[in-house]
């Protein structure tokens, strides 16, 4: 049943094992279940693409209503024709440099592809996963894998086995383990029509690594109209409310016990960072503060992509006004 675009399921409760045996992935994902999965990105909540049945209890697991849609993962660019048609040339040669990898493209669905993968929209989002154990599963099924995410629908992203299991525990059977995810935020989104190539969802590949390839201007989706129903603001969210501001070093000063302190200024590389920042925004989110504070880096190269996912995470900014401490809430109205 569907109340409000949610799909309830009641199923019995069972406990979650972390394993590290793939065959049992396989097995499960050939039966119709559902089951976590690393990546290199994160970890993503897998099943069978092309079962529908399977597909649905995906988005009761994670209480995501059934208007967001999926990413469809396979093993290799040649695939990509299988699930996807009219796909232009540009999608080759950034798979060519840049898959297996933290890159997803937004094509023209072929109807294999089942409706509810896709949201009803006659687009499917193409990734090649580059981490080993999710690259052998899809082998060894022999078939394309739908996942999102493996967190309830609004959290931030689990990047080890442990942070999906404090996710998704008692929901599902398995969860297998890949170790740390090496890049740490989800994939670069992109889309392309008559007007260009367009990043929806900013990551580890850049627009930079992306004109590099294509020869062609790359744009950054800014507008308020949402394309990927990733990109609503309120997204990715820790359960403690995280406050932006540029004044990090004055809140460290009060040495406050309810305010955990994000402390990334000292970071300069940035792919160490995004690696990085959901473990430590979750670390802080188990502390019992009562805020969250941290800062913005450059926006620039990944950094763009780090930003999003602190802005999408945040509850609004925080600053001192004439020595007092003032928040200013984000506006979530677009949502
Ligand atoms: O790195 C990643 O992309 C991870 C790993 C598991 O692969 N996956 C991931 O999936 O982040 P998810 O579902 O949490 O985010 C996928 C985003 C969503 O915002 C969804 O709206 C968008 O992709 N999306 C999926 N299909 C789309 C489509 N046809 N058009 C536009 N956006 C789409
Ligand atoms: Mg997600």
């Amino acid at each position: 049943m569907t109340i409000d675009n949610k799909v309830i399921l009641i199923y019995l409760y069972s406990m979650t094992e972390i394993i590290k045996d793939i065959k049992t992935a396989v097995r499960e994902i050939k039966q119709g279940n559902v089951i976590a999965l690393p990546t290199e990105t994160v970890y993503g909540l897998g099943a069978n693409a092309l079962n529908p049945e399977a597909v649905i209890k995906i988005f009761a697991i994670k209480e995501r209503p059934v208007f967001n849609p999926l990413i469809v993962h396979i093993d290799s660019a040649e695939k990509i024709k299988n699930i996807a048609k009219s796909v232009p040339e540009d999608v080759y040669k950034i798979a060519e440099k840049f898959s297996p990898g933290p890159v997803t493209f937004v094509l023209k669905k072929k109807k294999i592809i089942p409706d509810i993968v896709t949201a009803g929209l006659d687009s499917v989002a193409v990734r090649i996963p580059s981490h080993k154990l999710f690259q052998e599963v899809i082998k060894l099924c022999g078939l394309p894998v739908a996942a999102p995410s493996a967190n309830m629908f609004g959290h931030i992203s689990p990047t080890t086995a442990k942070d999906v299991y404090k996710e998704l525990n008692g929901k599902i059977n398995y969860i297998l383990d890949g170790g740390k995810c090496s890049v740490g935020i989800e994939s670069t989104i992109i889309s392309f029509s008559e007007d260009g190539i367009t990043i929806l969802r900013p990551g580890y590949i850049t627009k930079n690594d992306i004109e590099g390839v294509t020869g062609k201007k790359v744009f950054i989706h800014k507008t308020k109209k949402i394309l990927s129903p990733g990109m609503m603001k309120s997204h990715y969210a820790p359960a403690t409310p995280l406050f932006l501001t540029d004044d990090t070093d004055k809140f460290k000063d009060l040495k406050n016990p309810d305010i955990g302190i994000l402390d990334i200024t000292d970071y300069t590389d940035m792919k160490k960072l995004a690696k990085e920042l959901f473990s430590k925004i979750r670390e802080l989110d188990n502390k019992g503060y009562k805020i969250i504070i941290t800062s913005k880096v450059e926006n620039s190269g990944i950094g763009i992509a780090v930003n999003d996912r602190l802005i999408r995470a945040s509850s609004g900014t925080v600053f001192f006004d004439k020595g007092k401490i003032r928040f200013i809430k984000k506006d979530n109205q677009d949502a």
